[in-house]
């Protein structure tokens, strides 16, 4: 089994090709159960997003919640745009607190989703090409180590003082600077739909309500550019994964 939480999409694509080639099954962590029994010999995968060097709030909560008793190869992998930091000990550690051994570690770069600071944009179409098609490899070497039940830590770190400084950058990750431009916004509700914490209330526009996991989603998939995260996002070309931006082999 592989468990997932995605905001934009790319680790959703990431479990579901992982679960693919690994004849396994991807689910949303938000529709998981928690006391799930994996067979003899299933292997066990968590993908997340990367968040300022470290995993979402809401998969360590997952963890914490968790009720399973397996000595069953268990991995994670995490994407990010270019650094995961030291994100493979914490979550080892969170799993250790579960009584469950991280056995394979593994980072994978892809198109950015974080906008939410000067001088961050996402990427040209020329490098969410570059980078999508190195995902398909690294998938590939992901899968095989799996497979063949590896025990690796395979992470692109970026400096280290900056995982230092994580939990410092984390504390300001909150949704009280999201707002919507009334004069853009069409009430469409998809902001609302596709948030994975139904953090969003209408009331006729959106409404934050503080339990926000910080994945972008809504911000990404506004049709009408109409959310911003304070001074940050505005004029900012939007992203999100769809299958049309890989490129063919
Ligand atoms: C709040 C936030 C913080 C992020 N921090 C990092 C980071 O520290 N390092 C990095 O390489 N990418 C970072 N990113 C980029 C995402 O990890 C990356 O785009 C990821 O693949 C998005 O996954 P998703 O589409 O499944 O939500 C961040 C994104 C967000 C929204
Ligand atoms: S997705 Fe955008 S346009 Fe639609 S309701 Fe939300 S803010 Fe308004
Ligand atoms: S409010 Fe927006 S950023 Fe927060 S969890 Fe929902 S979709 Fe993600």
């Amino acid at each position: 089994m592989i468990f997932y939480f995605s905001g934009t999409g790319n680790s959703q694509w990431v479990a579901e090709e992982l679960a693919q080639k690994l004849s396994d099954q991807a689910t949303s962590i938000m529709a998981a159960k928690s006391d799930y029994a994996p067979k003899d010999g299933e292997k066990i995968g968590f993908v997340f997003p990367i968040y300022a060097w470290d995993a979402p709030t809401c998969v360590y909560d997952f963890i914490e919640q968790l009720n399973i008793k397996t000595n069953n190869y268990i991995y994670m992998v995490a994407t990010c745009h270019s650094q995961a930091g030291g994100v493979d000990k914490v979550f080892k550690k969170a799993l250790a607190k579960k009584g469950l051994n991280l056995n394979a570690a593994f980072s994978i770069n892809m198109p950015n989703n974080y906008l939410l600071a000067p001088f961050v944009k996402t990427d040209s179409n020329t490098k969410r090409t570059q980078l999508l098609s190195k995902a398909q490899k690294r998938l590939k070497e992901i899968a095989f180590a799996v497979e063949t039940e590896k025990n690796i830590v395979s992470i692109k770190r970026g400096l280290s003082i900056l995982s230092k400084i994580a939990p410092f950058f984390r504390r300001f990750m909150t949704d009280k600077a999201f707002y919507v431009e009334k004069n853009q916004c069409i009430q469409c509700g998809v902001c609302a739909k596709v948030c994975p914490i139904k953090n969003i209330s209408l009331n006729p526009f959106p409404e934050w309500n503080g339990n926000c996991a910080m994945c972008q989603a809504c911000l990404h998939h506004c049709p009408k550019q109409a959310i911003q995260y304070g001074h940050f996002t505005k004029g900012k070309k939007r992203y999100f994964f769809k299958k049309e931006y890989l490129p063919h082999d």
